[in-house]
């Protein structure tokens, strides 16, 4: 099968990064951050979300995240919104765009919006109609596509009729969300022809997390399939604070070395991304989830 000649990042590391850190992440370091990446060449970045500080009091400084970054041309800055309030706050932050989620099972739609799944899908429909009236392109997400830490296993005929409604509401992508980084390749392969039914494979986007190691293989396949855009947060940064035990999304650092290897075109410096890599984590005290970082930061360090 032939791999796509160009792919793009659809970095997450700021929002999906940083959501799930327990030490609260200075305003000044989140810009650095956005700032450092878009450096670096990424050309979508997630940057932050308008979801209740109740429930994520992490992202609550996203405003000012917003009004301090400086924005280079070219380059979208996107925010999470979960509803109407969100898509409000992120208006006045002049966000470029938003992204919608629902969730695959009614476990996790709960425990994440407190909603069921329908009403979820109504929300963001009702959300995604006013953003398009002020300008505002959306994504959409499924979470949990590939497995719930609630309700286990999720059929992939499941998420054809969810990805569906995302793209009528209006959504220009929707993501598949392996909130828990469970899947294997085959089981990708399944999620994809299954979502493939209903929407075109050049909207349809995946979100993997690394939990099991098995991240990379998947977008090995998912890139067989013609699937051309990667969600991945830098250093490996994240989970989901409702999806327990779930760690980091694919780390972009990984990603970008294997687009390299492949010869696969993503305007991405891994110079750069590996420094601002180790500058996060650096600021977070913890360690570096990219084995290609960390491979290349010793290999500089030895040399030095
Ligand atoms: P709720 O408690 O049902 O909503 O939460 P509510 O309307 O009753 O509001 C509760 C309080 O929050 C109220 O404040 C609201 O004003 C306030 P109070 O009156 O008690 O003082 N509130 C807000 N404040 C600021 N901005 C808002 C907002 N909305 C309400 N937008 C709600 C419902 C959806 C708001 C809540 O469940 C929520 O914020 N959930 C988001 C959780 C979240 O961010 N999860 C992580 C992101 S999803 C993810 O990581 C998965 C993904 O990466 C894909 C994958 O990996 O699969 C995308
Ligand atoms: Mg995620």
């Amino acid at each position: 099968m032939s791999l796509p000649k160009r792919v793009k990042i659809f970095e997450v590391g700021p929002r999906d990064g940083l959501q799930n850190e327990t030490a609260l992440v200075d305003t000044d370091t989140k810009v650095a951050l956005v700032e450092k990446l878009a450096d670096a060449g990424i050309q979508t970045i997630e940057s932050g979300s308008f979801v209740s500080p109740k429930w994520v009091p992490q992202m609550a400084g996203s405003e000012a995240v917003f009004g301090t970054i400086n924005r280079k041309a070219g380059v979208t800055y996107s925010a999470l919104t979960p509803n109407m309030r969100g898509l409000e706050r992120a208006i006045s932050a002049e966000v470029s765009e938003v992204a919608v989620f629902i969730a695959a099972t009614e476990d996790f739609s709960q425990k994440n919006t407190n909603c069921t799944i329908a009403e979820g899908i109504e929300r963001s429909a009702k959300l995604t109609e006013a953003a398009l009236a002020e300008g505002l392109q959306v994504r959409g997400y499924i979470s949990v596509a590939a497995g719930c830490p609630y309700q286990g296993e999720v059929a992939a005929t499941d998420l054809a009729p969810l990805a569906k409604a995302l793209i009528e509401m209006g959504c220009y992508e929707v993501s598949l969300g392996d909130s828990i980084g469970v899947a294997t390749p085959g089981h990708i392969k399944n999620i994809v022809d299954a979502v493939a039914t209903e929407v075109p494979v050049d909207k349809i986007a995946m979100h993997l997390h690394d939990t099991y190691g098995q991240a990379l293989a998947n977008i090995y396949a998912a890139l067989e399939m013609g699937i051309t855009v990667i969600d991945s947060s830098v250093a490996g940064l994240g989970g989901c604070p409702y999806a327990p035990g779930a760690t980091g999304n694919v780390a972009t650092e990984n990603v970008v070395y294997m687009l390299n290897g492949l010869g696969i075109d993503h305007g991405i410096d891994l110079d750069k991304l590996i420094a601002t890599g180790d500058f996060i984590t650096q600021k977070l005290g913890r360690d570096n989830g990219s084995g290609v970082a960390r491979a290349m930061l010793a290999k500089h360090s030895s040399a030095s």
